[in-house]
């Protein structure tokens, strides 16, 4: 059983999980290079936790029992007895491999050495270890305490062992699991693009305003936010790095294209909701003018099939690619992005037939790469099957 974590890092992620893991009773010790990181993680848990009280959610025993919990510890040494670590530090392979690396040298044999990196190839990581077997993806979404889903992610390396004991214990820490393959950008970030990418095409196209993409998409589809709203909250920069990252990852597949639009945005500071200026305008709090007065349902209908299907499609594609289960593609999307409904079950909901119809128009049209149809949609189209999530 899993019980003393160790977790390096101790910035917006690494203070999440910690938070996570000490709530669930395991004994945490959070380590970061910088002090500073460390007075802010325990600093912004208190806060976190007066909150929690007033609110009726904790009762004070548990609030000093969660952060009992968490020693805050300046040496990696002293993750030393850990049965698990989870690694949140900056997304760069070499400095990551490096701690991997230095890592192994105090931990047992038997600890489980996971990352938390968003974009890197565990195997690549792994690969810094004189144990691979023991390392594992272990992908939380922000804020950690408050999103539900956990992508799992064994690389070519892990071990049957490594990924059993590592669901096991994000299970326990209440948590939703979903095991993806080691392929760019998981789960969440791979079939999420479009919801961005498609949305940014359709605006540089001139079919439609930022208001009125967002309101097709919320109003017909049930999203909390729409494409342009959610890319100022995540951040510009933040949206578009990945995808771009994404992008070369797959060898420039046209799906993942990065759109200009957002990076003259970004490239202008227009990062969003923390700038005060992104697609919206934030300087007087928060204004969204999402043109409810002028919503032409018909247009509406238009743009929300239209980033739909390409959901829909890239949800359908990485289980053909067996990047995951059909169950695991739809509760990343639902747990993870929050989105409305798992995007297999939308699939069922519209049909096949009407799926790979929307995707062979969209293909017809521009005679690009980007819209072909999956291989798995026209499959199951011909079989009258139906993904049954
Ligand atoms: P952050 O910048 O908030 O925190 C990183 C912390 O690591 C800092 O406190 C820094 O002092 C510390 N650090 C840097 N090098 C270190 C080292 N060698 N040893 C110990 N501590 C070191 O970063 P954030 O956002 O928490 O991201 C961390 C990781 O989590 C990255 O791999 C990122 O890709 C991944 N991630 C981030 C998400 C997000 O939304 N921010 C979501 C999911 C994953």
């Amino acid at each position: 059983m899993i019980k003393k974590v160790g977790i390096i890092g101790g910035g917006t992620m690494g203070s999440g999980i910690a938070q996570v893991a000490a709530t669930a009773g395991c004994s945490v010790k959070l380590y970061d290079t910088k002090t500073e990181a460390l007075e802010k993680a325990k600093a912004d848990l208190e806060k976190i936790m007066d909150r929690l009280l007033e609110k009726g959610k904790i009762n004070s025993e548990e609030k000093q029992r969660i952060q009992n919990n968490i020693k805050y510890v300046n040496s990696l040494k002293e993750l030393k007895d850990s049965d698990l670590t989870i690694e949140a530090i900056v997304e760069n392979l070499e400095i990551k491999k490096n701690v991997f690396s230095t890592l192994e040298k105090f931990v047992g044999d038997d600890c489980i050495i996971a990352s938390n990196t968003s974009s890197l190839s565990i195997a690549s990581i792994a690969s810094s270890l004189q144990k691979p077997e023991r390392c594992i993806g272990i992908h939380f979404f922000n804020p950690a305490p408050l999103m539900k889903l956990v992508e799992v992610i064994p690389a070519i390396q892990t071990s049957e062992e490594t990924l059993k004991n590592s669901v096991e214990i994000i299970k326990n820490w209440n948590k939703t699991v979903a095991v993806a393959k080691d392929t760019p950008g998981f789960i969440v970030n791979r079939v999420a693009r479009p919801f961005y990418g498609e949305a940014l095409r359709i605006y540089e196209e001139g079919f439609a305003s930022f208001a009125e993409i967002d309101s097709a998409m919320k109003e017909i589809g049930g999203f909390r936010m729409g494409p342009f709203e959610l890319m100022d909250f995540i951040g510009n920069d933040v949206n578009y790095t990945v995808t771009e990252t994404v992008f070369e990852a797959f060898y420039y597949d046209p799906r993942y294209k990065p759109s200009f639009t957002q990076k003259r945005f970004a490239e202008a500071g227009y990062l969003g909701r923390k700038s005060g200026k992104g697609y919206y305008n934030y300087s007087d709090g928060v204004s969204l003018s999402a043109g409810e007065g002028d919503f032409d349902s018909e247009k509406a209908e238009q743009i929300f099939n239209r980033i739909l299907v390409m959901l829909i499609n890239e949800a359908a594609d990485a289980l053909f690619w067996n990047i995951a289960s059909a169950e695991d593609i739809d509760n990343a999307m639902t747990k993870g992005v929050n989105y409305p409904k798992g995007l297999l079950a939308w699939a069922d909901e519209k049909g096949m037939d009407w799926c790979v119809k929307k995707m062979d128009e969209l293909y017809d049209e521009y005679h690009e790469d980007r819209y072909r149809c999956s291989p798995l949609l026209r499959r199951m189209n011909k079989g009258g099957l139906r993904f049954g999530v």
